[in-house]
């Protein structure tokens, strides 16, 4: 980076995306490299490293090197077509046999493609309450475990994983740790450093962070044979996202750090009010002291809670789907990390076999004002208890 410190901080680094210049131009903000396909040398080599569009482009490059920097993922980061699309390669990249221990309370599209294509690829899979580190080391074993998979907080009850343990735990017995970050974003908490092996985000939520794009995103400790496989994974696959949506991506992690600030500083402030409300039975929100994971949040976790919370409605699934009824601030959506506040009944999306409970809504909070969502929503609790 031109001029750079290594004392810069990360949110100067993300603003300016690493300082990439257009060499040709000087423009400050690179071009979108949408070719295909590159000149090969007349000495029959590729002197740029660009070779084909599939393995590699670079404007997806310099996407993955703002989400490595904000990682300080030794092995760099790797960028894919969807959040899903990223989780799924970490898992090809083991063999049919391999066990794998995953959450049972997880983002449930891949807690489902585990249970049926990572079953049907040979992965043997055992879902635990990783929170609960007896549960964990007693459901890892020993030389047969290849991958302990956590996701913190976890999707939707918000539960905290302890990820230097759960690494202790996984290493122990030969296995890595992944680590789902989504929720907590690079902001908030830095797995590797903790002693993941590899981080993994839907960079269509708050990376992104303006409901436009969907991505995912990888992020290893170190470029050892593992690694690698997932490279070749992503190169084979095709599942390089493209340079459009890495340029929104881009763009959108140089104000990660503002945008995941405000939201955070948000969640608190709803959290905190709601905890009090008559028609709310339960907060789940790792911020609050009485969270069950608040004690491990609050030592693994820096600068906030992340932006989601959920809610338990009194009243039941009734009152809370009456609830996300009423709202007129808050979207009524899936999905999470946007500039947008959005409220959805988790239970409809998951289905009949869901840890959610059916009085739940998923709140997650964007970036207008605090007390603006908080009105709405008051106003819509109470509406749907008069009806
Ligand atoms: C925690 C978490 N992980 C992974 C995903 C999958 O991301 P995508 O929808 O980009 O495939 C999601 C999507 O909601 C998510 O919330």
């Amino acid at each position: 980076m031109e001029g750079s410190r290594p004392s810069w901080s990360k949110r100067s680094l993300a603003a300016q995306a690493m300082g990439a210049v257009d060499p040709v131009t000087k423009a400050i903000v690179p071009p979108i490299h949408v070719a295909t396909t590159y000149i090969r040398d007349e000495d029959n080599t590729y002197s740029s490293g660009y070779t084909y569009g599939r393995p590699d482009n670079a404007t997806v490059r310099q996407a993955e090197a703002v989400v490595a920097m904000l990682e300080d993922a030794g092995a760099g980061a790797l960028m894919f077509s969807s959040g899903m699309a990223a989780a799924t390669a970490v898992f090809q990249a083991l063999d049919p046999g391999d066990h794998v221990v995953a959450p049972k309370v997880m983002y449930w599209a891949l807690r489902k493609w585990l249970v049926t294509e990572g079953a049907r690829w040979g992965l043997e899979v055992d879902l635990v309450e990783t929170d609960d580190l007896a549960a964990l080391g007693a459901a890892v074993r020993p030389d047969r475990t290849k991958l302990v998979w956590v996701e913190t907080p976890s999707n939707p009850l918000w539960t905290i994983t302890d990820i230097a343990a759960a690494a202790e735990i996984a290493h122990a017995a030969g296995a890595r740790l992944a680590v789902d970050s989504t929720a907590a974003s690079p902001m908030h908490t830095r797995p590797l450093a903790l002693g993941a092996d590899v981080v993994m985000h839907a960079a269509t939520k708050i990376l992104n962070g303006h409901s436009d794009v969907i991505a995912g995103v990888l992020a290893g400790a170190r470029a050892d044979a593992f690694w690698e496989r997932i490279v070749a994974v992503r190169r084979s696959q095709g599942a390089i996202l493209g340079p459009f949506e890495a340029y929104l991506t881009l763009r959108g992690l140089r104000t990660l750090p503002l945008r995941a600030a405000a939201q955070a500083k948000s969640a608190m402030a709803l959290a905190e009010r709601l905890a009090a409300h008559p028609h709310v039975a339960r907060v789940l929100y790792p911020g609050l002291p009485q969270h069950p994971g608040h004690d491990v949040a609050a030592r693994q976790m820096e600068g906030g809670f992340g932006y989601m919370l959920s809610i338990q409605v009194t009243g039941g699934e009734a009152a809370a789907i009456a609830t996300a009824a009423r709202v007129a601030l808050w979207k009524r959506a899936t999905s999470l990390g946007g500039v947008e506040s959005l409220i959805e009944h988790r239970a409809s999306v998951e289905g009949p076999d869901t840890p959610c409970p059916p009085d739940l809504l998923r709140l997650s909070t964007g970036i207008e004002d605090a007390d603006d969502l908080y009105r709405d929503l008051d106003a819509a609790l109470r509406a749907a208890h008069r009806s």
